[in-house]
């Protein structure tokens, strides 16, 4: 097979990855590549067949060492690494809580002292239409904030907690050895791309709760402010699924957000794998 090709998108974000034999992707060079598209473009797909928990733990080995997710019952039993996220819309409009929650932007896994430095989802079964995933490059809604709003909130420090008023939907229960193992942390409110010294806006519309040392009422209008430029088209790429596509996300410097705009009853389940990250700065 040829070398790889990375495909810049025609999109705030985002690239996408020819000719890679996903076996190979573990290999000193063509993780190096990986790793330098994910930094440059926050968003790399690469599309083809569909891939087993092994297989799929195996490739995200490229990225890093994998981590498992907080909620046991969604832990893949043969390779507890790999996450199987069913958001399947049942006939009376409900899904899983997860989903739900995923429908506003967020982060994965904010609320713990090292989030994830990247996600890869791989979809295995997709509905016929609709529940595309929307990504948000927060160092270019970093950069469009007015030069007042960035010198203001250049070390500001915020607390992430699994679940915040401020979010519009409660998240899935946790069992009270999930809760002794997700107590509120601090991260800064700009972090600092490791790999690329870039800036980028640290937001959760989930799990973010209110800015150190400030009344909510101050807090909360500030988080206002500066979602209302993260909400802003301009920012967005919306990717639509086909069978079988790895999407790997950047969670340093982007938000996403899925549609649950799906038929009832059509099954949408995905695999998920979390790449352990370092302490934001
Ligand atoms: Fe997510």
């Amino acid at each position: 097979m040829a070398a790889p090709r990375v495909i810049p998108l025609d999109a705030p974000l985002g690239a996408r990855i020819e000719d890679l034999d996903r076996e190979s992707a573990s290999s000193p060079a063509v993780a190096a590549l990986l790793n330098r598209a994910l930094a440059e473009h926050l968003l790399v797909v690469v599309p083809g067949e569909r891939m087993t928990p092994q297989q799929m733990r195996d490739f995200s080995s490229a990225f890093g060492a994998a981590q498992r997710q907080l909620l046991r019952y969604k832990r893949s039993g043969e390779v507890p690494e790999v996450s199987v996220m069913v958001s399947t819309l049942m006939d009376d409009g409900s899904t899983d809580k997860t989903a739900l929650r995923a429908e506003d932007w967020h982060t994965d896994d904010s609320y713990m002292a090292m989030p994830a430095k990247a996600t890869l989802l791989h979809s295995i079964e997709i509905p016929s239409r609709g529940g595309s995933t929307w990504f948000c490059n927060m160092h270019s809604v970093y950069d469009a904030l007015p030069e007042a709003t960035r010198q203001r909130i250049d070390g500001l420090r915020a607390i992430h907690a699994y679940d915040t008023v401020r979010a519009r939907n409660r998240p899935s229960e946790r069992t009270s050895q999930e809760i002794a193992e997700t107590p509120d942390v601090e991260h800064p409110l700009v972090r600092t791309h490791p790999d690329t010294g870039r800036k980028a806006l640290y937001l959760n519309f989930n799990r973010l709760d209110r800015i150190v040392g400030m009344d909510r009422e101050e807090s909360d209008a500030l988080l206002d402010e500066l979602a209302e430029e993260a909400r802003r088209p301009e920012h967005h790429f919306g990717h639509r699924w086909t069978l079988g596509d790895v999407v790997i996300w950047d969670n340093r410097a982007t938000m996403h957000r899925v549609d649950v705009d799906y038929p009832a009853g059509e099954h949408r389940i995905m695999q998920r794998v979390l790449i352990e990250g370092d302490k934001p700065f």
